[in-house]
């Protein structure tokens, strides 16, 4: 009896080799007329059980009938792993257990985060978003925002000017705007006071490019206008901006600064984030940077957009926004923005 146990057992143990050494569906057949076929030793082993004693014919029995079920089970599903791989390979079939491929979804470029964030905190103080055109009439981009015509940022040098004929009969002639400030004149033309709106956009410049400069970056420019609007709504607003964009920790400067379109006119800066005010390679070693030009829009503004100046006041501001990201994630090299290298902007 120990000896057909033994042989119940080495047979199991070259079953499960030799099965498991199958590579193609071809050669299962010679494997399951050899295990499990009518000849097969199984079957013969099965059959030399009858002349035992009962006990352990019983006892042998059980295990040989054990031993064939699982032999099935197994090349059952061998031959299921073979057939299948071989028709996937043919392409004749989809192996529907396989994890799903990564689908590549992408996100929002670095600067179009941070213009989204910026114009969420203002829409949460009440300002509305819009947009202007990035081509634009002179008379908006410089005229109408009292910077007169000896000005030099209307230099050939400066301004990318449109090949086009002027608009008759004004006489304005076509550019790519400046700044997003024309889009202050644009929109009180259009509603009355109360106003509160923001806009993101792209400006253009005729300039070298360098790791510092683009022809080409992004705006946001901010404007409010209604009976009672002082400095002081300009400077709460603005730092409030300040400490829900930076955090409260950060500290900000505000000073003085000279922009045709404004008066008074103002600076802001926020304390720079690596060296905390105390002068860096990254700011420059005076501890700030600057984020915004604003000011209290100019009656001649007021007036040329149809607003009277003497009901009404108003405040604006413009950010610069690649400066942002740059300075807070230390990006050395603006150009990289425009790049489009996914090696940068999966980063972000
Ligand atoms: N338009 C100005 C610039 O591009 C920024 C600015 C906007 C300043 C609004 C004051 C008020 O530099």
């Amino acid at each position: 009896m120990p000896d057909i146990k033994q042989q119940i057992s080495e047979l199991r143990a070259s079953a499960l080799k030799e099965l498991d050494g199958l590579s193609q569906a071809k050669e299962l057949e010679e494997w399951r007329i050899g295990y499990l076929g009518k000849k097969s030793r199984l079957t013969e082993l099965l059959r030399s059980l009858a002349s035992l004693p009962i006990e352990e014919r019983r006892e042998l029995g059980q295990a040989s009938n054990v031993l064939k079920t699982e032999l099935e089970a197994v090349f059952k599903n061998k031959e299921h792993q073979l057939r299948c791989g071989e028709l996937v390979a043919a392409g004749e079939m989809m192996d529907v257990t396989l994890p799903g491929r990564p689908f590549p979804a992408g996100h929002l470029h670095p600067v179009s985060q941070v213009l989204s964030e910026i114009s969420d905190i203002f829409a949460g103080m009440g300002f509305q978003v819009v947009e202007g055109p990035e081509v634009e009439w002179d008379s908006y981009n410089f005229d109408a925002l009292n910077i007169p015509p000896e000005h030099p940022s209307r230099d050939n040098m400066a301004t990318f000017w449109l090949d086009s004929p002027p608009k008759e009969p004004e006489g304005w002639r076509m550019l790519l705007r400046t700044h997003t400030s024309p889009m202050q004149v644009r929109t009180m033309e259009q509603v009355a006071p109360p106003v509160r709106i923001v806009v993101p956009g792209r400006v253009f410049r005729y300039e070298a490019t360098d790791a510092t400069h683009l022809a080409m970056f992004t705006q946001i420019e901010g404007l409010a206008v209604d009976r009672g609007i002082s400095m002081a709504d300009l400077k709460g607003t603005l730092f409030e901006f300040a400490r829900r964009f930076f955090g409260a920790d950060r500290a900000v400067r505000f000073r003085t600064d000279f922009f045709p379109f404004v008066e008074p006119g103002a600076e802001m800066a926020i304390e720079c984030a690596v060296c905390r005010g105390g002068g860096c390679r990254l700011c420059g070693g005076s501890g700030w940077i600057e984020i915004l030009g604003a000011g209290m829009v100019h009656p001649r503004v007021l007036e040329r957009a149809g607003i009277d100046s003497t009901v009404y006041s108003g405040f604006a501001f413009g950010i610069g926004i690649e400066r942002i990201p740059m300075l807070h994630y230390g990006i050395d090299d603006i150009r990289l923005f425009y790049s489009g290298d996914l090696r940068f902007l999966k980063q972000f």
